[in-house]
């Protein structure tokens, strides 16, 4: 698989650099030269999963990874189901949440971890990582027992969630968790202060499972052939299908599986109140606005950074951007779309909601609309049980890590000891 990077075209990487590079120069994203058209579609529909991810993922990579090694990494990754769950005769739910760590990043994160063992050459490799709660959880289970692989998360004593904090601090193994005497800012301006020391990085083989990377976005791709091969055959035309939208990361994967020939007729972006894309789409006029806090906070991006990979996406189809459905959802009006949806008999949380309701606004007679969950109601349990006022009992994936001993060890805002610290290790 060749891939150049968008802002330097004349950087050209292979997957394997690609996924231990992260990032081109000038911050650039990676993204593939070529990206072929199956012929295959209906019998790749009516393959399961692994073997249909095994098959798409093999159409996208090519050669440079052998076979057997990219089935094995297909199967250990994608160990979870993808259910479609119907919410009324024209509305899906495709419910990315039943993996580790209940949220749509156990695919992205889990296959990227899987490549990195792949394509990492000799050498022990050390992910450093900060997280304010959901990253780490996500980046932890993915790497969890991966030989010559080391982990360490960093994150701000005291200022994330008591579930969110056992969900990765107890595991272990080959994951260290560091509670840092300070917060958030602190644990990510010592994450850089690492990777800028070059005889550091050498020493420990230092990595970023960052969200950015090509794996990952490739690994996502899957889950929409998943989502279609559920649906009703008589239902297979006139797909619409709506994602939450923060990042875009999402959204791009959606592309990539309708350039390969996935018939989905149209997107549409959902986003909460930072609305840079509903708004560029309408007026043309790129005007980020200063991101503000929301229900659906994982969508809290003003400058979405895979939006240009977006944009490559469509000038290179020949599609029209004003094809791409969209809109903003404030917090009122999150709320109202999880009641109705709770009404309609599904319950989901606010991201979900943003991406339910806008589908419903927009889609039209005859089409058969999909909207993305992408993250269990427990994981946003606060906001879900006071808007629906109800009692969300923990699932089993939360409770067993509730029940165990926290193994983080803690340490003060000090690179000198970080440093110290990730060399004995
Ligand atoms: C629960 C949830 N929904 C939606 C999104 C948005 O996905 P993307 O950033 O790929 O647009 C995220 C991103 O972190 C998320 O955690």
């Amino acid at each position: 698989m060749n891939l150049y990077n968008i802002k330097h075209p004349e950087e050209q990487v292979n997957f394997a650099q690609a996924v231990r590079q992260g990032l081109g120069k000038d911050q650039g994203l990676f993204f593939p030269e070529t990206i072929p058209t199956l012929t295959n579609i209906d019998e790749l529909l009516a393959l399961p999963l692994v073997e249909r991810s095994q098959q798409i993922l093999a159409a996208l990579i090519g050669e440079e990874i052998p076979t057997e090694t990219l089935n094995a990494m297909v199967k250990n990754a994608f160990t979870f189901p993808a259910p479609l769950a119907k919410v009324n005769d024209a509305i899906y739910a495709l419910e990315l949440f039943h993996g580790p760590t209940l949220a749509f990043k156990d695919f992205g994160g889990r296959f990227m971890a899987q490549a990195l063992a792949a394509v990492r050459g000799e050498g022990k490799i050390t992910i450093l990582t900060a997280t304010s709660g959901d990253t780490g959880a996500a980046v932890a289970h993915a790497f969890y027992g991966l030989e010559n692989i080391n982990v360490v998360i960093l994150y701000p004593k005291g200022k994330i969630s008591p579930l969110q904090e056992k969900l990765f601090c107890t595991l272990g193994g080959n994951i260290r968790t560091v509670a840092i005497e300070s917060d958030f800012d602190a644990c990510q301006a010592l994450v850089k202060q690492a990777f800028d020391d070059e005889e550091l990085r050498q020493a420990i083989g230092l990595n970023s499972a960052n969200s950015i990377n090509i794996s990952r976005l490739l690994a996502q791709v899957c889950y929409y052939f998943e989502a279609v091969a559920q649906l009703p055959k008589e239902k297979r035309e006139n797909v619409v299908v709506s994602v939450p939208s923060g990042n875009f990361g999402n959204l791009t994967a959606g592309l990539i599986a309708k350039t390969l020939g996935l018939p989905i007729k149209r997107f549409i972006a959902s986003t909460n109140a930072n609305d840079t894309v509903p708004r560029y789409l309408r007026s043309g006029q790129w005007e980020p606005n200063a991101t503000v806090a929301t229900l659906s906070n994982a969508m809290d991006v003003s400058r979405p950074n895979n939006w240009p990979r977006v944009e490559e996406l469509f000038k290179r189809n020949g599609w029209n951007l004003a094809d791409l459905g969209s809109d903003a959802l404030n917090d009122a009006e999150t709320e109202q779309a999880l009641q109705a949806q709770n009404d309609e008999g599904y319950l989901c949380e606010p991201h979900g909601a943003i991406a339910y309701q806008v589908l419903k606004d927009q889609l039209q007679a005859g089409e058969t609309g999909i909207f993305l969950c992408t993250a269990h109601p427990a994981k946003f349990k606060e906001s879900v049980e006071r808007i629906l006022d109800i009692e969300l009992p923990l699932p089993e994936a939360l409770d067993k890590h509730n029940k165990l001993p926290l193994l983080s060890d803690v340490m003060e805002n000090d690179f000198a000891k970080l440093r110290a610290y990730l060399l004995a290790k």
